[in-house]
């Protein structure tokens, strides 16, 4: 990505503090933008923060936020306006992964992945729009949304069906606020190199060579490549687009996957 493309931007990045969240923002940063790593882990965030202002050279500034709440919302939102003057940004990345069957999912665990996940994503961008639209200025929002939106798996009812809401509910924003000049999309990444899907793996919740063998490109996501997408949906390159869902899923959702992939290349090749 340009260095430039994001200079004199600010940016907001809930559950930044690891993982994907903690890619976007170093990209962010790295494209040129002031951010906050905003995340329920206040110490971890202020950790993150300073390790990429340092990695980074940018101002990269932390809070500590529970998004579920829709008062600490708007305080994260007010705080950051009062430091830069501005939020240009918003990367809802923050979510809580449940992998449990559905017979034994309980009516707390739906709650809390929702309110996190979908209503944390609605209330951040609510007092993010408030605050372009009161600036009469622009805006970008980018949801992280999942592929299992669309392509579910075992023990995702609540995570999975949270990620289609999320879905529609990018949409729903993209055409209610595309007259306030502030576009709203959607990042669906396929499974991520993370620490927390590694330790998935390494528990043996998840079988890595099963689960690659129904990726095209054969390989987990790099936390970086999804990071790279969100910037570019951030900045003016994606002026004309907004109320997408973008899948960087190495091909995983075009795959019919009704036969292994290595099957289908032997049945090909005759
Ligand atoms: N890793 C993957 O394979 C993968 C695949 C598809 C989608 N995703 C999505 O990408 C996003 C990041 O995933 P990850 O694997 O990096 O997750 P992660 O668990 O490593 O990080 C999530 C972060 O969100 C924070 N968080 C949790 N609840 C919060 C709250 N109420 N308020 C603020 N912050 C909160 C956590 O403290 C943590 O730092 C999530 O939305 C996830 O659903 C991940």
């Amino acid at each position: 990505m340009a260095a430039d493309l994001l200079t004199g931007k600010v940016a907001i990045v809930t559950g930044a503090a690891q993982g994907i969240g903690a890619a976007c923002a170093r990209a962010l940063a790295e494209a040129g933008a002031a951010v906050v790593v905003a995340d329920l882990d206040g110490a971890a965030a202020t950790a993150t923060a300073t390790e990429l202002a340092t990695a980074t050279g940018m101002t990269v500034a932390s809070a500590a936020v529970d998004v579920a709440d829709a008062a600490q919302c708007r305080a994260l939102l007010a705080g950051a306006v009062a430091q830069y003057g501005r939020v240009d940004i918003l990367v809802n990345c923050a979510a809580v992964v449940v992998m449990k069957p559905a017979l034994e999912l309980d009516v707390a665990e739906w709650e809390r992945i929702f309110s996190v996940g979908v209503y944390g994503a609605f209330a951040c961008s609510q007092a993010f729009a408030q605050q372009v639209i009161a600036r009469s200025s622009t805006g970008a929002i980018v949801n992280i949304s999942s592929i299992t939106a669309q392509q579910s798996a075992h023990g995702r009812a609540a995570y999975a069906a949270s990620k289609a809401a999320l879905d529609s509910m990018t949409r729903s924003l993209a055409l209610e606020w595309a007259g306030h000049d502030i576009r709203v999309n959607a990042v669906a990444p396929s499974h991520t190199a993370t620490d927390r899907l590694k330790q998935a793996i390494g528990e043996g919740k998840l079988e890595h060579d099963v689960i690659v063998q129904r990726i095209p490109m054969g390989r987990f996501a790099a936390p970086e490549e999804i990071a790279d997408a969100v910037v570019f949906l951030c900045s003016d390159r994606a002026r004309f687009i907004t109320g997408q869902v973008l899948a960087v899923d190495g091909g995983y959702t075009a795959n019919g996957g009704w036969i292994p992939l290595h099957e289908q290349i032997e049945i090909e090749r005759g």
